[in-house]
């Protein structure tokens, strides 16, 4: 396409190395679409004649078809999406095809064909992280009365309701949702008319192309706007602390499903065995999706490392801008299609998990806390319970099974109404507080978590119908 300026032709390695066709061509039907809306806006503007933008039109759509019915077979030699759908274009149109380029440089297309694909890719994310949330929010609600224990440090610290457990993961995924939908508005604006960086001489209708694509708004500044990927950022941001969320949750689930703690039961349709030792029920799909948060943070990092000390406006670096988001987006796929599924058939047992409750240690806080009702400065009664906690350890009585001399030679404080406080499931219930682990607070969490749901869902779904028809 630039033979005009160059007497040699390019070197065969660097066709090679400076194609994209391998990262691009899964956008082609966007980029048709993008090219669909400049011709419309051309015919529009009279910048085209009303037949010319009808037969680019028509042929646009044809190679459309070509390409849905497995026809096209794009040319490395022809270096990215862009060219080979021209020049298929201009093979079947000639000297009209060879109009539609006027008032565009590739790099307001490529900017163009990236956020018309990624807005219908964004939305397929959604559908995958609106189904996990609402899978966490129905666990939350079906083990809300389970009791199990709480950790700090991975050490057992206060009895906590496995509603609380699932919920607490539901809230990160929650802030995801909204990281998400603030790099989805990121995406949704529109830079067709920008140029190669400086706009055109020609008398275009950027209010056209961006109304015809159905983005929320025109990108404003044509430099900024081939220069900038901050939108990738966004979304690989959004991906990576996602990636976190996956990660942490996974290892949650890995610990609990060990012989060692035992109390949560993974679906075998979701674990894997040992070709060895035949008793193996393995966590595979969590630990891969464990690992999965390294992928997810090394393309942002990739592409932040990338951005730094580019000067304006468009240089090529940027072509390699795609590697790390699709790889970013693919990755996350892959995420949603197991994790929603697993978690649906996660079980608790119960029982298993009250085994670890049997030293009654767990209820120590509880103890302190009654103390502290009795008038017992909270520090006096840290104490005082410490020393008691000490007396169960080094004669091995579970603190529940103390008598009241016992508990007096400690505290004297103590009255009979604390025994029937000290079980796991009354301790559990007791933390009431806004946010606590009460069953009592978990279902209401659960209700707000659906209304903050379903608003994201009425978002998800105004973006969704401002997406433009593909062919
Ligand atoms: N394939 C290129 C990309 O993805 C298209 C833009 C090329 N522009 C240029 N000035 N060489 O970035």
């Amino acid at each position: 396409m630039w033979k005009g300026r160059f007497s040699q032709d390019t070197d065969e390695a660097v066709v090679n190395f400076t194609q994209s066709l391998d990262l691009d061509w899964r956008m082609a039907l966007a980029d048709i679409r993008g090219s669909i809306a400049h011709v419309r806006m051309l015919g529009h503007t009279g910048l085209l004649s009303k037949d010319d933008a009808e037969t680019i039109e028509k042929n646009l759509k044809e190679i459309a078809a070509e390409i849905h019915g497995g026809k096209f077979t794009p040319k490395v030699s022809l270096e990215d999406v862009h060219m080979n759908i021209e020049s298929r274009l201009i093979e079947k149109c000639g000297a009209t095809g060879a109009r539609l380029h006027m008032g565009r440089s590739r790099n307001d297309q490529v900017n163009t064909t990236v956020r018309l694909y990624l807005r219908r890719e964004l939305m397929d994310i959604w559908t995958g992280l609106d189904s996990l949330i609402s899978v966490l929010l129905k666990k939350a609600e079906e083990h809300a009365d389970i009791v199990v224990p709480g950790y700090t440090h991975l050490q057992q610290a206060q009895p906590i309701s496995m509603g609380q457990f699932w919920m607490a993961h539901a809230q990160a995924f929650l802030r995801d949702a909204r990281r998400f939908f603030e790099a989805y508005e990121a995406v949704d604006e529109c830079p067709l008319g920008c140029g190669a960086l400086a706009g055109s001489t020609l008398p275009l209708d950027r209010e056209f192309t961006c109304g015809d694509l159905g983005f929320a708004s025109m990108t404003a500044n044509s430099m900024d706007t081939v220069a900038q990927r901050d939108h990738f950022l966004d979304i690989l941001y959004f991906a990576a602390v996602f990636g976190g969320h996956v990660s942490r949750l996974s290892e949650d689930l890995i610990i609990y499903f060990t012989t060692e703690f035992g109390w949560v039961k993974l679906p075998d349709a979701f674990c894997t065995g040992s070709s060895i030792m035949p008793q193996k029920k393995n966590p595979d799909v969590l630990e891969l999706l464990r690992g999965k948060a390294g992928q997810l943070n090394g393309a942002l990092m990739d592409l932040l490392m990338m951005m730094k000390g580019i000067p304006l406006t468009y240089n090529r670096d940027l072509q390699d801008d795609k590697r790390s988001l699709f790889r970013a987006i693919d990755c996350l796929g892959g995420i949603f299609s197991v994790l929603p599924n697993l978690l649906k058939e996660v079980a608790i047992d119960e029982e298993a998990a009250n085994r670890g409750f049997a030293d009654g240690l767990i209820l120590a806080t509880d103890v302190a806390e009654y103390l502290v009702l009795q008038g017992v400065p909270f520090r006096n009664a840290h104490e005082k319970v410490g020393h008691i906690v000490r007396y169960c350890v080094e004669n091995k009585r579970p603190l529940t099974s103390l008598t009241m001399d016992e508990w007096h030679k400690y505290i004297p404080e103590v009255k009979e109404d604390l025994l029937p406080l000290l079980s796991p499931r009354k301790s559990m219930e007791r933390r009431n507080t806004f946010g606590g682990t009460s069953p009592t607070q978990v279902r209401r969490q659960i209700e707000d978590a659906k209304v903050k749901l379903a608003l994201f869902t009425e978002e998800a779904n105004g973006f969704k119908n401002a997406l433009p028809e593909e062919y």
